[in-house]
């Protein structure tokens, strides 16, 4: 059980390493980029900075937190004995950070045996630094943020994301044209932690998401939770990574409707292949 001192100071050390590692990232992606290679498939690209941000963040968490479990997209993995564990995504948006578009952002959040503890996502090409911690509240650049008050499924503005696998990709785009014209707009912004930020602070009503990872979640989530978003699975039960909805309370029963339509509405026997 952590106190919400510690709460906070732990909230505080995601904030500081986030933006030291992302401050280095803007910094070299102004100066241009050296090394960029794939990973998953043609398009999950990952560049040197990818590993440039998660080594300063390991080392700073190694020397603050040496008793933490640590666990990085790009490899990053300590076991820990105190029983908390820090989920790193050190550049989520990469495909926007080789572009040059300005959605993607350091996240850094860590987890007790209850879940999501607290965290920061830094978006440096934005200038925000969105953070949350359990009972603490959500901030952007230490503004108190919250939810968009709407209960309008026809006025939700929802956003989603798609994998980089070709065959999963073209069932979530099948997905949202079962989806686009029953809500105000769908977005694809491009950088999952970000996306959770702007449920959390009113930019969008909702996002939702399939095949994603820990580290895309855990500082997005608890600030989206800490700022009153509901966040499940796209059937209403406990959300994992495999499937994710975050939204406003007010939408999120008939966000859950609509999903499970539009899925049913694909087929099964595709949806079993893909798992
Ligand atoms: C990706 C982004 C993207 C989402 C993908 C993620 P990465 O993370 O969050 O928005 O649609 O599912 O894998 O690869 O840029 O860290
Ligand atoms: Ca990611
Ligand atoms: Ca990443």
């Amino acid at each position: 059980m952590t106190s919400l001192d510690e709460r906070r100071s732990l909230c505080d050390l995601a904030e500081t390493l986030a933006r030291e590692a992302g401050d280095l990232a803007l910094a070299g992606r102004k100066a241009g980029l050296s090394e960029v290679r794939t990973k998953s498939t043609a398009t999950d690209m990952v560049t040197e900075f990818d590993h440039v941000c998660e080594n300063v963040i390991t080392n700073g968490l190694r020397n603050a937190r040496p008793h933490d479990a640590i666990v990085g997209e790009e490899g990053a993995s300590d076991q820990g004995t105190s029983g908390l564990t820090w989920y790193i995504d050190p550049i989520d948006g990469t495909t926007n950070f080789y572009f040059d578009l300005p959605n993607w952002a350091v996240s850094i959040g860590v987890v007790d045996d209850e879940g999501p503890l607290a965290g920061a996502v830094y978006v440096p090409a934005l200038g925000e630094m969105f953070t949350g911690a359990r009972g603490l509240g959500a901030y952007v650049n230490g503004e108190h943020i919250s939810v968009r008050d709407n209960s309008l499924l026809t006025d939700a503005l929802v956003c989603t994301g798609f994998s980089y696998a070709p065959e999963r990709r073209l069932r979530q785009a099948r997905r949202v044209a079962n989806i686009v014209h029953k809500v105000r707009d769908v977005r694809r912004f491009g950088a999952a932690a970000i996306d959770l930020c702007f449920v959390a602070c009113g930019r969008l009503d909702a996002y939702f998401e399939e095949f994603l990872h820990p580290w895309d979640l855990v500082a997005g989530g608890i600030i989206a939770t800490e700022a009153g978003a509901v966040i499940t699975n796209f059937s209403g039960g406990i959300m994992e990574p495999r499937e994710v909805l975050a939204s406003t309370p007010g939408v999120h029963k008939e966000l859950v409707a609509l999903l499970v339509e539009a899925t049913a509405a694909l087929g099964d026997a595709e949806s079993d292949s893909l798992l």
